[in-house]
């Protein structure tokens, strides 16, 4: 049977990969694919770059719109990223017929329902796999693998820049400021971290695995998301102390109406305390790590390379096969796009931070004298929120202005609403024995 024609448009980091995973294993993936795989043409900006990359193997052109005009080109890669010219190319090549692979997350995070719907019309096949968490075949986990199971939640570590960052503090005791510099260093991070440090990379991630797990349409607008330029050596100190570690987690969570909060999907991405026993707690450095929960299998984790050149195009040729292999079937016979048939989507919809049910670690910095904790627990306890653990630290630096002597006052709470907790927050930060904005870490013990 003839090679499947594959065009690559954007020959950087992952497609460079592709290219060259792709040529080292061609043997053993014609075997899996049924058939062989070939890139015969690549488009770059840099073409003297691109060519000197493939050789004579594929041919290099500098418009990519050379690729989806070729009428031989089944396959086309698009391996640029952003949501400008990547969107107008993956709509385009749909539109002439081509099946797409893309490592694109904020593209199908912002744009995906229009793309799918696009793809749906036109009966061709759009992969990503490694749009989450790179290397980790997370997505075909999520859309086959675990297909018997309502999925009660997903929990991840799912951008290594973040997760490398808080590694470092908690290791070495050091402030965010410091370990990014470093992290740029290294490579970890990019020269504009923002989009990594501010959890928008996590929040994409997140938002395409919410709409695979409960079969709802991919809504980043509705995620909630916070990064971790605010957290402080002292919390994560704090936090090792009281048995937790903290991660950036994006999280999807499917919750049940009850007679004080309405039913949906939680969709958020912040600083969490994980206890230190769990597993995702122990994933260190750039690695990334995805815990589901079903109601069939229970707790399934899945772990390794969420970025990097060859793991990121490990997924990109798995899609690859996956489109070889059912090139011929009818589109009513492939796998859907987001694991759900698409007239069959749930209307479950996001809900909104307030109604956000979790646990929570509060740092109240005190005047240090008598019945201020009376004052602070009574507050609470006004609003309903019940406290499971209260601890007064004699902080490094804790005493203020006048010499009048400061402490740090940590409360873990059970569950309790977003909602009601922002209230209690507003009445405390109010209290005149409240010296400074009180920190508020989420907390989930992913149990
Ligand atoms: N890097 C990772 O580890 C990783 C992991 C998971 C997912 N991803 C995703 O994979 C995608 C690619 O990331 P990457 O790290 O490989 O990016 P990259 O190294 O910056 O590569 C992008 C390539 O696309 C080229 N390009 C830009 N505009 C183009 C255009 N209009 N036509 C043709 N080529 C064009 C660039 O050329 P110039 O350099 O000349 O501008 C560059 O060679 C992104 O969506 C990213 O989010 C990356």
């Amino acid at each position: 049977m003839k090679a499947i024609q594959v065009g690559l448009i954007g020959i950087g980091t992952v497609g460079t990969g592709t290219f060259n995973v792709l040529q080292r294993n061609q043997e053993e993936i014609q075997r899996r694919a049924g058939r062989g795989i070939a890139i015969t043409m690549v488009a770059d900006l840099d073409t003297a770059r691109a060519q000197a990359l493939v050789g004579n193997s594929a041919q290099v052109v500098g418009d990519a719109r050379a690729i989806i005009a070729n009428p031989e080109i089944d396959i086309v890669v698009e391996l640029i990223g952003g949501y400008g010219i990547a969107k107008q190319l993956v709509m385009e090549a749909i539109e002439a017929g081509k099946h797409v692979v893309t490592a694109n997350k904020a593209l199908l995070a912002v744009h995906g329902t229009e793309i799918f719907a696009a793809a749906h019309r036109k009966g061709v096949m759009v992969m990503f796999e490694a749009a989450v968490a790179g290397g980790i075949p997370i997505i075909k986990a999520l859309r086959e693998g675990l297909t018997a199971n309502r999925i009660q939640w997903l929990a991840g570590i799912i951008n290594g820049t973040t997760n490398f960052i808080l590694s470092e503090m908690r290791d070495k005791g050091l402030d965010f400021d410091v370990v990014l510099k470093e992290a740029q260093r290294l490579g970890y991070a990019e020269a504009d971290p923002t989009f990594d440090i501010e959890g928008v990379d996590a929040a994409h991630k997140a938002t395409i695995m919410s709409a695979i797990a409960f079969g709802i349409p991919v809504q980043f607008d509705k995620a909630h998301v916070e990064g971790i330029t605010k957290l402080g050596a002292q919390d994560i100190k704090y936090a090792e102390q009281l048995g937790y570690r903290i991660k950036l987690l994006g999280i999807a969570k499917r919750r049940e109406k009850t007679a004080t909060t309405p039913g949906g999907v939680e969709l958020r991405v912040h600083p969490s305390l994980v206890p230190a026993k769990r597993l995702l707690a122990n994933v260190e450095g750039a690695m990334n790590a995805v815990v589901v929960q079903g109601d069939a299998v229970g707790t399934t984790l899945y772990y390794g390379k969420g970025a990097g050149s060859e793991p990121t195009a490990s997924a990109v040729v798995a899609d690859l096969v996956d489109i070889a292999r059912l090139v011929d079937a009818s589109a009513q016979q492939r796998v859907p796009y987001l694991a759900f048939q698409p007239d069959a989507m749930s209307d479950l919809h996001v809900l909104p931070m307030s109604d956000v049910v979790t646990s929570y670690y509060l740092r109240l910095r005190v005047a240090d004298e008598p019945g201020v904790l009376a004052k602070v627990t009574g507050i609470m306890a006004g609003m309903g929120i019940s406290i499971d653990a209260v601890l007064q630290r004699e902080g490094d630096e804790v005493v203020g202005a006048n010499d009048a002597p400061q402490t740090d006052l940590i409360i873990l709470t059970h569950d309790t609403r977003e909602g009601t907790m922002n209230e209690a927050m507003a009445a405390l930060q109010a209290l005149p024995t409240v010296l400074a904005p009180i920190v508020r870490i989420r907390k989930e013990e992913l149990a």
